[in-house]
């Protein structure tokens, strides 16, 4: 039976280029809608730009330029990447659309009118110089708890401490540096704690879809239990209701009826879903209303990662159903995707630019088939290992898939005029070859891909094996002057082989799209690309053979990891120490200090001891290794530097406070002098070092 199917990946936020994470979500979700038309069904898929909310506004004030013109931007640079890795949406859209504010604003109406929408004044952080209310990443403090300092304002990245922005010591706006004030303001909310809607969300995500499959993976619905509180001694649902609304300024749609409104961006992002859908209705004249019927046969799903969950099933179902849509039939969440073992960082060198990538040549399919390898139904993360990579390309994909053909096809070519022809029962290698692709197909459909790749390679091992044990190349020899029989035996060891590798072509061809189109269509002469059914169809000729693809050269996977910054010159020698960021950085307090007194250090022939003023209201005492170079008179009433916030350290002769900074040769064998450091005139003894 044909379906028709909805299908979307998560929208990437507008104001960024697509990272390796996202190409990774889209070719999963691709290789599924692909799997989904070879069967006969019918897709649709689609994608947009999550263009609205505070982080793009103000990325795009900072950059004076229009909210619009910023995603218009990045909107311009995605087909380059979609393109390059074959990922082929119907149509990608924006949520900063005409569509999207009369889905959205039409939703919101419906659930207002189904009495799910309620209003309440609450108190925020608003930052007065900037004159907005500022969300929780744009406030800073330090924490409640273990008072680590500049701190954001929902949780401590130094104790894991979570709390409301206001329970922040000395918060700071970090837009402005102003402090923040609490101000009152109306926000309107949705209210997911209605008994309708708590039952609602109970069995949509316990239940089963119209297909008769669960909805969620079995550790999505564990999450969603925990949220919901049925696992809890209660049983009492836990959910907060949610706050749809922001005053503005903001980037975003206006909530009807309501001046200086905003939807929060999570409540028009996933309509934005629908619009996207809309758009390519409108353009191929397609019945959006039927699609979205509840009552209708449409299914719907969405790929997202494992960091969207709350939203997607929780609020978006709840949102859908209460204003009379159609609610999703599934959701296909996945995990994080990480390289050589880290997470993503750019300032680390690690992460793998897309746009890198294609660059450098590198072949798509290559990465497309190492994801599918990697990735099965569970919500795991996977590693991106550059020897892995290479591995599985040369050796699997190449090695044991490619090279059928190519071993096969030339002995066709040359004794038989490109006419294939079998010995035997056919059928029997027919069913076979159905049974296999039968297999493959479903674990598409389930999202095991691991496990189709897996099975696909196996099958090409016993291909080579059947091939190898036949020794075809001995055959041949002298096949001009043999039997008719010793043709045939020939003729139908390599027409197997093709048998073969046509099917696992089928198989791939989700995968693989472009290379296995050329099989279909330059080797077996097919007029399109490949479907399901063709995977048993025994091809009868093939045309010559061709090169389908190149090996991976280790050396591109040196190139694809950016270069780590230049290596700066060291004029000591000495390498330099490790990059660190400016809050590394800041975290040595450097002060002015004057020295009040210097003294020798009974029992050590390298320490003074050092009397400090910091502009404290006391004095610190430091022991310093400068006596080779400097005799307690030259340095009495100078100014110099301290690592003043250093721990105290217990010494043989006292504790010394601190640490003045000093240069030297590294080589402490080459004795170049000791130089302690000395700020221009005008320095203050207390003054902080920037
Ligand atoms: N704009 C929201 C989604 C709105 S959907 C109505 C968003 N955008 S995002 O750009 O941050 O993420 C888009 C998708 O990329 C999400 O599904 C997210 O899980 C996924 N990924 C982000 N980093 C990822 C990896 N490192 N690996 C795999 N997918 C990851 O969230
Ligand atoms: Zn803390």
């Amino acid at each position: 039976m044909s379906r028709t199917i909805f299908v979307t990946t998560a929208l990437p936020y507008a104001n960024g280029s697509f990272h390796i994470g996202h190409i990774m979500e889209y070719i999963q979700a691709d290789i599924w809608v692909r799997s989904m038309r070879m069967s006969g069904h019918t897709v649709h898929f689609v994608g947009a730009d999550d263009a609205h909310g505070a982080p793009i506004m103000l990325k795009a004030e900072s950059e004076g330029i229009t909210p619009q013109a910023l995603v218009a931007r990045y909107a311009s640079e995605r087909p380059q990447y979609l393109n390059g890795f074959h990922i082929k949406f119907d149509h990608w859209h924006s949520t900063d659309t005409p569509e999207n504010v009369e889905l959205s604003q039409d939703i919101y109406r419906r659930l207002k009118a189904a009495g799910f929408i309620e209003t309440r004044t609450i108190e925020q952080f608003y930052d007065p110089v900037k004159g907005m209310f500022l969300p929780d990443r744009y406030i800073k403090g330090e924490c409640p708890r273990c008072h680590a300092k500049d701190q954001y304002g929902d949780s401590c990245e130094v104790c894991s401490a979570v709390y409301a922005p206001t329970e922040l010591i000395n918060p700071y706006s970090t837009l402005t540096k102003a402090t923040p004030v609490l101000k009152s303001s109306e926000h309107f909310f949705f209210k997911l704690s209605d008994p309708r809607c708590v039952e609602f969300l109970q069995s949509w995500t316990t239940g089963t879809n119209r297909s008769g499959s669960k909805r969620l993976q079995a550790e999505v619905l564990a999450k969603t239990r925990e949220w919901l509180g049925t696992g809890d001694a209660d049983g009492e649902a836990n959910l907060a209701d949610w706050d749809i609304s922001r005053d503005e300024p903001y980037f975003g749609i206006p909530i009807p009826d309501a001046p200086g409104k905003y939807f929060y961006v999570w409540l028009d992002a996933p309509v934005g879903y629908l619009a996207s859908l809309k758009a390519y209705c409108n353009k191929e004249g397609l019945d959006f209303d039927a699609l979205l019927d509840p009552q209708g046969d449409t299914e719907q799903f969405h790929f997202i990662g494992k960091d969207i969950v709350y939203f997607h099933a929780l609020f978006w179902p709840a949102m859908l159903q209460f204003s009379n849509l159609k609610t999703p039939d599934g959701l296909h969440v996945h995990g994080f995707i990480t390289v050589s073992g880290e997470k993503m960082s750019k300032s680390r060198g690690t992460g793998i630019s897309p746009l890198r990538y294609l660059e450098i040549g590198m072949n798509p399919e290559w990465l497309r088939y190492y994801i599918a390898a990697k990735l099965n139904s569970h919500v795991e993360d996977l590693d991106f290992n550059p020897d892995d990579f290479i591995a599985r390309v040369n050796s699997d994909l190449i090695g044991k898939y490619v090279n059928i053909a190519s071993r096969a096809a030339n002995f066709i070519s040359k004794h038989f005029d490109g006419k294939l022809a079998y010995l035997g029962d056919t059928q029997a290698l027919a069913q076979e070859l159905a049974q296999v692709a039968d297999k493959v197909r479903q674990d598409f459909e389930n999202r095991e891909y691991g496990r189709a790749i897996r099975q696909i390679m196996a099958h090409a091992d016993a291909i080579n094996q059947a091939f190898d044990a036949a020794q075809p190349w001995i055959m041949a020899k002298g096949i001009g002057a043999a039997s008719e029989d010793q043709k045939a035996a020939l003729q139908d060891v390599c027409s197997r082989a093709l048998a073969g590798f046509k099917a696992l072509s089928v198989m791939l061809a989700p995968v693989l799209p472009v290379l296995t189109n050329r099989v279909a269509q330059d080797l077996f002469g097919a007029d399109a690309g490949f479907q399901w059914p063709d995977a048993a169809a025994l091809p009868e000729r093939i045309a010559p053979f061709k090169h389908l693809m190149q090996r991976v050269e280790p050396k591109m996977l040196d190139d694809l990891f950016e270069p780590p910054a230049e290596p700066v010159p060291t004029p000591g020698g000495e390498a330099l120490a490790e990059t660190i960021d400016i809050k590394d950085f800041a975290k040595v307090d450097l002060r002015i200090a004057r020295i009040v007194d210097c003294q020798e250090v009974d029992g050590s022939d390298k320490l003074l001891r050092l009397t400090l003023d910091v502009g404290e209201g006391r004095h610190r005492q430091v022991f310093s290794g400068i006596k080779s170079a400097y005799s307690p008179a030259d340095l009495k009433d100078k100014l110099t530097v301290l690592v003043a916030n250093l721990a105290p350290r217990k010494m043989r002769f006292g504790v010394s406070e601190g640490m003045v900074l000093a240069a030297s040769h590294n080589d402490e064998k080459v004795d170049a002098g000791l130089y302690i450091l000395e700020p221009w005139p005008g320095a203050q003894p207390g003054m902080r070092i920037n």
